[in-house]
């Protein structure tokens, strides 16, 4: 009996120091195995005599239960044991706020275009769209820069397979909307009839080899062209005076048109913007090229520069955006950083 108290013991703490299922069925063989101890003392049985045999049997008997509830008490203990810790690793806590599903928004270029387009069609400009991959006629040659002219240089020009470019400027959208316009009122045309005005604006990516903290190889432009048979400078001024003030919700602020040059106008001008108040106070800005548009340029339009005339525009759209929202790194446009994009939702 001595004997069978002490192994008892040994299972138990045999069973007690396995930390796992499989650590504990280690230990359950070396006693209940095949070649286990209380295997053994079975095996021992059959050399006694009868009344030996029984009373010994007895003790087997109840030692080998006493190891089987040992046994399945461990067992019970590491399967509880593993549930705490796995319901403790996966465990809510219901007091955090709900998780919801993002909404997005539209991005601050986007929403700037929508407001030009707003803005222009309030004046009755037409929004016009066009190829990014242009042509070497549509976005030089037509407007009055051949391939030789200098002025090809201003702009530092992404080349394409096939002489085509990716556009530098949205002026050949000028060029593309008045042939289509011109096409449709040809008949008008030939009978001397006059022709609606060309009024249109043209918003879109344009590309150049260039990129800092104002200048991305990829930026946004808006071209604006009204011709008609008697449209001067004077209209150039109020359109964009006006666009300027409805696209800042401001009259606070001042413009000037400063000469300058685009051989696809003359004369030309910049038109650079001061606010009255706020951080830029005082400082001029540069936010379009513009001029009344070149006879060569309204003869490629296939219209008669004696009797037609009007301006061109082309304003940087993200240059707009960044002083409309006040954004200092034009790169942060593009980045696609949600921390950023975020707060224009
Ligand atoms: N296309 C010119 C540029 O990108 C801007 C411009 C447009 C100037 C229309 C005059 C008229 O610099």
């Amino acid at each position: 009996m001595e004997a069978f108290t002490e192994l008892a013991q040994r299972a138990e703490q045999a069973f007690g120091e396995a930390r796992t299922p499989a650590e504990l069925e280690d230990a359950k063989a070396r006693f209940l195995g095949k070649s286990g101890e209380v295997t053994a003392q079975m095996k021992q049985l059959a050399s006694l005599g009868a009344d030996e045999k029984k009373a010994r049997g007895a003790e087997i008997n109840a030692a080998k239960q006493r190891v089987e509830a040992l046994l399945s008490a461990r067992r019970q203990a590491l399967a509880e044991a593993e549930l705490a810790l796995q319901l403790r690793a996966e465990s809510l806590d219901i007091t955090l706020p709900g998780r919801r599903r993002g909404s997005g928004g539209l991005h601050p270029i986007t929403r700037a275009m929508e407001r030009i387009e707003a803005i222009f069609g309030s004046m009755g400009f037409e929004v016009a769209d066009g190829p990014e991959i242009e042509t070497d006629w549509f976005n030089f040659t037509a407007l009055n820069t051949p391939a030789d002219h200098p002025a090809r240089s201003m702009h530092d020009t992404f080349y394409v397979e096939g002489g085509n470019v990716l556009r530098t400027h949205t002026s050949p959208m000028q060029i593309r909307h008045a042939v289509r316009h011109v096409k449709a009122h040809r008949a008008a045309l030939d009978a001397g009839l006059p022709m609606p005005e060309i009024r249109v604006i043209a918003p879109g990516r344009t590309y150049r080899v260039d990129s800092d903290a104002t200048h991305s190889p990829m930026f946004h432009q808006v071209e604006g062209l009204w011709i008609g048979e008697s449209i001067s400078f004077k209209d150039l001024k109020s359109v964009y005076v006006s666009f300027i003030r409805a696209f800042f919700e401001t009259s606070d602020l001042q413009i000037r048109f400063r000469p300058s040059y685009f051989p696809f106008t003359e004369p030309s001008a910049e038109i650079d913007m001061m606010f009255g108040s706020g951080p830029l106070k005082g400082r001029w800005l540069e936010v379009s090229g513009s001029g009344q548009v070149h006879p060569q340029v309204i003869r490629n339009m296939g219209l008669d520069p004696e009797r037609y005339i009007g301006f061109a525009f082309g304003s940087g759209i993200d240059r707009l955006a960044m002083l409309r929202y006040g954004v200092a790194d034009l790169r942060l446009f593009f980045d696609g950083d949600l921390r950023f994009l975020s707060q224009f939702k």
